[in-house]
């Protein structure tokens, strides 16, 4: 199986701190959504998105997994 999977069709606001490393699921079948909790592993091609912030704030996370600015939301689950 290599098909992305929509989990919810609106962002998770989440508060992320600068100097933390964290890990976006891309796959969609992370139970700890929007980030990744290893699931891609078992029966997919997909890699978790390893990203940072340069600011300790709010920040919206896609969860419909059709943004095209990963891993933040930029309104495609509205399309
Ligand atoms: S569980 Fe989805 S990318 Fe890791």
């Amino acid at each position: 199986m290599n098909n992305q999977k929509t989990t919810k069709n609106s962002p998770e606001k989440v508060i992320l701190e600068k100097g933390k490393k964290y890990f976006w699921c891309t796959c969609g079948l992370s139970g700890k959504q929007p980030f990744c909790d290893g699931s891609h592993k078992v029966s997919t091609d997909f890699k978790s998105m390893h990203f940072e912030v340069e600011e300790t704030k709010e920040y919206y996370l896609c969860n419909c997994k059709k943004t095209n600015n990963q891993p933040y939301c930029d309104g495609s689950h509205n399309k």
